[in-house]
Order: C-alpha cells, then sequence, then structure tokens
C-alpha cells in the first residue's frame, strides 16, 4: 500500500467503534508491566506497527506474553534479561526514549535503534539528563542520534531536574530512571506534558506525586522499595487517531460522527476544544474513570473560521497536521506558534505540512515555531506523505473535500491500520502501488 485516492464525500453520520487503541496507554502497558513481579492483564492494545515493536522488545527482556481474543497477559521476568541482539523501536520515539529511562538503571548492555525517520530525530534530550546521574548511553553524533547503546547502571544518583521542554516522553524516561535512584528524585517542566505515566504508576502503587503551579508541573517520585502491583487495563480509543475523522465531520457540510470510548484526558482532548472555537458542534460525554476519564466526544459541521493555537501546545501537538486542514477550509487566518517540536516529530511537520497545503492552492507560511494558513478552497494535489502517520491521514480528511492522492501511505500502519477501512465507509477509497 503506497498512492491512496480517496473521492470527495457526500455528508455522513457514523458512529466509530472501533478507533485504533490508545498508543501512548498501550506502549507504557506493555513496559510498565516489567515493573511488578505478577502478570499484568491488558485488554484492547493497539495492533500497530509501533506497539507491536514495544511488545516485542518486552519479550526479548524476558517477559512471557500470551494472547487470548483481545486480552494480553504479560508475565515479567523475575529480573530483566540481557537481549540477545538489539532492540529495534521502529517508528516510534516514545518507545526508544522510555527505554532509555528503563533500562538506564538495569545492569545490563542494550542497543536501541529504529528505522530511518527514528535514527533522524534527537535522542540527547533524554541521553544528557540520564549520562548526568550516572548512565552510560552513547549513539552517534555524540549519543544523540540512535543506534544507542546503553550499559546500564543498578546504582543511578537521586536527582533535580528542570526540563527546558514539556515532553511526555522525557518526563517518563526521567521517571521510569528515578524509580531506580538511590533516592527521592525530582522532575518538572515548562508545562504538563500528557500524564499517562502519572496516573497508571500511582495506579499500580508507586510512590509519586504531582505539583502545578503557574509557571512549572513538577513530579516527585521514591525509589522502588518492591514490585509494583501488576495493571489491569482496558484501553481506551486514541483521541489523536480519532481527531481526524473528528476533522471529517467538521469540514464536510451536514457531516457528524460520534467517536466512541476515547480517552477524556486532559492533556489529550484540547484539539477537539480549538475545533469548537473554530465553529464545529463538540460535545463530551463522560462514561468511566479508571487510570483515566473514558468517554464518548461527538463533532458535527459547522461553518469554520480561523483561529490563534499558541497555548496548551504539548496537549495537541500531534493533532496539529490534522488541525491544519480544518484552518484550510475556516474562513480567515489562522496561526499556530509555540510549536517548535513539530520539526522533531516523525518528520518536519511545519516543513511539510505548509508544502503539501500549498500544493492544494492555499496560502500558508512557515514560522520558525509553526505556521500561518489562510482559509480558502483546497484543490485536488499529489501529496508527500514525508513517510509521516499524521501526514497521509490529514491530506487524505482534506481529500473529502475535493479529492486527493496521496503518496507513501505505508506509514499509517504505525499508529491507525484500519484508518483505510474506516475513510472508505464515507467515500471511496482507491490503493495503488
Ligand atoms: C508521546 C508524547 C508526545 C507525542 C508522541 C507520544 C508519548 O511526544 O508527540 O506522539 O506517548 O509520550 P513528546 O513527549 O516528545 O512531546
Amino acid at each position: 500500500m503506497k498512492r491512496v485516492r480517496v473521492a470527495p464525500a457526500a455528508s455522513f453520520d457514523m458512529e466509530i467503534k472501533s478507533i485504533a487503541p490508545d498508543k501512548s496507554i498501550s506502549h507504557r502497558s506493555a513496559m510498565f508491566s516489567l515493573l511488578s513481579d505478577r502478570p499484568s492483564t491488558i485488554r484492547n492494545y493497539l495492533k500497530a506497527e509501533d506497539t507491536l515493536h514495544t511488545l516485542h522488545i518486552v519479550q526479548e527482556l524476558g517477559a512471557t506474553i500470551k494472547k487470548e481474543g483481545g486480552t494480553l497477559t504479560i508475565t515479567p521476568p523475575s529480573s530483566l534479561k540481557e537481549p540477545e541482539d538489539i532492540l529495534d523501536c521502529g517508528n516510534s520515539g516514545t518507545s526508544m526514549r522510555l527505554f532509555c529511562g528503563l533500562l538506564a538503571g538495569i545492569d545490563g548492555f542494550f542497543v536501541l535503534t529504529g528505522d530511518k525517520y527514528l535514527r533522524s530525530r534527537p535522542m540527547a534530550r533524554v541521553a544528557v539528563p540520564l549520562r548526568s546521574i550516572g548512565a552510560k548511553i552513547d549513539g552517534r553524533e555524540r549519543g544523540n542520534k540512535a543506534p544507542l547503546a546503553i550499559r546500564g547502571n543498578a546504582s543511578l544518583e537521586a536527582f533535580e531536574y528542570d526540563s527546558p521542554i514539556a515532553s511526555a516522553q522525557v518526563k517518563s524516561a526521567l521517571i521510569l530512571a528515578a524509580l531506580r535512584a538511590k533516592g527521592a528524585s525530582k522532575y518538572s517542566e515548562p508545562k504538563r506534558s500528557r500524564d499517562h505515566t502519572e496516573r497508571m504508576l500511582q495506579g499500580m502503587g508507586a510512590k509519586l506525586q504531582t505539583k502545578a503551579n503557574d509557571d512549572r508541573y513538577a513530579v516527585f517520585v521514591e525509589p522502588l522499595r518492591e514490585p509494583l502491583e501488576p495493571l489491569d487495563i482496558k484501553i481506551p480509543a486514541d483521541p489523536s487517531s480519532a481527531f481526524f475523522f473528528a476533522v471529517a465531520a467538521a469540514i464536510v457540510p451536514g457531516s457528524r460522527v460520534v467517536l466512541k470510548n476515547l480517552t477524556l484526558n486532559p492533556t489529550r482532548i484540547e484539539a477537539y476544544k480549538v475545533l469548537q472555537k473554530m465553529g464545529a458542534q463538540v460535545e463530551f460525554v463522560q462514561k468511566e474513570d479508571r487510570y483515566e476519564p473514558i468517554g464518548d466526544i461527538i463533532v458535527s459541521y459547522g461553518k469554520l473560521h480561523g483561529v490563534e493555537v499558541y497555548q496548551n501546545i504539548p496537549w495537541l501537538i500531534d493533532e496539529l497536521p490534522a488541525l491544519s486542514i480544518a484552518m484550510a477550509v475556516a474562513k480567515g487566518k489562522s496561526v499556530v506558534r509555540n510549536a517548535k517540536e513539530l520539526r522533531v516529530k516523525e518528520s518536519d511537520r511545519i516543513a511539510c505540512v505548509v508544502e503539501n497545503l500549498k500544493r492544494c492552492a492555499i496560502q500558508a507560511r512557515e514560522l520558525e515555531d509553526g505556521y500561518e494558513i489562510k482559509g480558502g478552497e483546497l484543490h485536488p494535489a499529489h501529496i508527500d506523505s514525508c513517510g509521516d502517520h499524521r501526514i497521509a491521514m490529514s491530506f487524505l480528511i482534506a481529500g473529502l473535500v475535493c479529492g486527493m492522492e496521496v503518496e507513501d501511505t505505508q506509514c499509517i500502519e504505525t499508529s491507525f491500520p484500519n484508518f483505510l477501512e474506516l475513510l472508505s465507509q464515507i467515500s471511496e477509497v482507491r490503493l495503488g502501488d
């Protein structure tokens, strides 16, 4: 599956129960099962390339995994095994950065690598603070790029680290290292990033406290004295994946979508609030609360107008490419700022969004830390996904307005394997070479 064509859609009204399970929570549930001494039960684990890589690594580290229907039972080893071979994280920054933190405090030798996109992403953001507490991590470009070699150190120093960026991956790596440190540690970031790690570890009994004030968010971590409680979790649907269909409903006149069983964690649904601010109708219906609030989001078409997005960026960073499609059809100008992190995602998403919008005859301009988009009429175009799943899916959704051809769509498998199947329920989808 390389090139995909999508035809313009008529109005639609659908309920989607099969949005891909949450990627961030899936990765964490597999990794955190290694912190217990009893089997964890995980229902609805995401079966996409990224999270299957993580599962495989967990196995390489000595866990046994039983699959029965939609349930995984992960039994951790009594102590983590030194793997015989390199550990392949595929396309996943979450997998590589969190494993750096988890393995930094384990006695053994580990090599983490990934595909060409992951091997070009910055790892110093975890390697530097981990090295400063005694971990031995090296790699290309003085330890900034994978492959990364880790010589684990079972006596990491306790630390206080004030991160210059709000990143859940950096935070989680440091929290995982802090669990193996010699004393209590404190991690802080400029703004609370997605907090699944804190919620899940607290749910497993870790001694971890959080504190937010006006200018920073801090996490205080006590080292593990004994193994944690096992996880017993059903992974909710991924709001970042669901957001493609939220945008679809918001831009195709007369449409409505009910997105079922998503995590409604406030650090994950900010993009829906922006869509609401732009003029779409959005309703949140919470149904349960275990580790995370969970419920449905209903989105209906509305006449969209331009918006400025410069706050709470970590809470919608993954949705910005899809949001750019809503901005492209909105009346007036939209601006995204404070989002420099977009440059080091699976692609340079600032350059890639702007270039592809221009191909669709939309006026767009790169800023150092975001972009400006002048809403207009989308035209069918030939899109380069830049090997990035979120770019590929965003422009296929744009195609629901005017038709579109997107090149290099294999990457969709990293996070949302049934995306095209769902898209084909809205409009005609054709696969090419
Ligand atoms: C993720 C955190 C975010 C996000 C990524 C998944 C996670 O990255 O963009 O897709 O699961 O922790 P950063 O933490 O680097 O901002």
